[in-house]
């Protein structure tokens, strides 16, 4: 015997060593892994997917202990509207085109494939702002209970519509 893992045995190799894997995520790692798995499933969701030109389009696709993950569409010009999300956090992905989100501080293109990670009290308004109809998909944890609307969400939305922020 030259090593441990001649003793031990190469968990790598005999897999009933390792932990099991877990049923669902409860980390915000974990949850963003959860989202790049639905991202990458094209086939589970592509499928599912409707555009509502009378209102935006969302469709509750799993649910899990403490968590929902919602599939939505955004035609052009569709928007959320500036709003929190109480006491849930999130991880948001772009499936399909590319959809625009202003908050306080910035605003960012987020093409498809991008990626964001939201905490309790984050104020942010998600738009269309393109030419083609986009796919988004986002997990709450806990699941979203309540989505507070407010008027502004702060500088970067009040310079996007051409309102100075410090007049107002
Ligand atoms: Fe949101």
């Amino acid at each position: 015997m030259n090593s441990d893992v001649e003793i031990a045995g190469d968990p790598l190799a005999v897999p009933h060593l390792l932990p099991a894997p877990a049923a669902h995520p409860s980390t915000v790692a974990g949850f963003a892994g959860l989202i790049r798995s639905i991202a990458a499933d094209r086939a589970s969701w592509e499928p599912l997917v409707r555009y509502d030109p009378t209102v935006r389009w969302y469709h509750r696709l799993r649910t899990g202990p403490g968590y929902e993950v919602w599939l939505l569409s955004w035609l052009p010009g569709q928007g959320s509207g500036v709003h929190d999300h109480g006491p849930s956090s999130g991880v948001f992905a772009v499936l399909d085109g590319e959809l625009t989100e202003r908050s306080r501080d910035a605003r960012r293109t987020l093409p498809t494939g991008t990626t964001r990670v939201f905490a309790p009290g984050y104020v942010h308004e998600v738009v269309n702002d393109g030419l083609e109809p986009a796919v988004s998909v986002h997990v709450y944890f806990p699941g979203l209970t309540e989505m507070p609307m407010h008027c502004s969400a702060g500088p970067a939305a009040a310079r996007d519509a051409g309102v100075d922020p410090v007049a107002r």
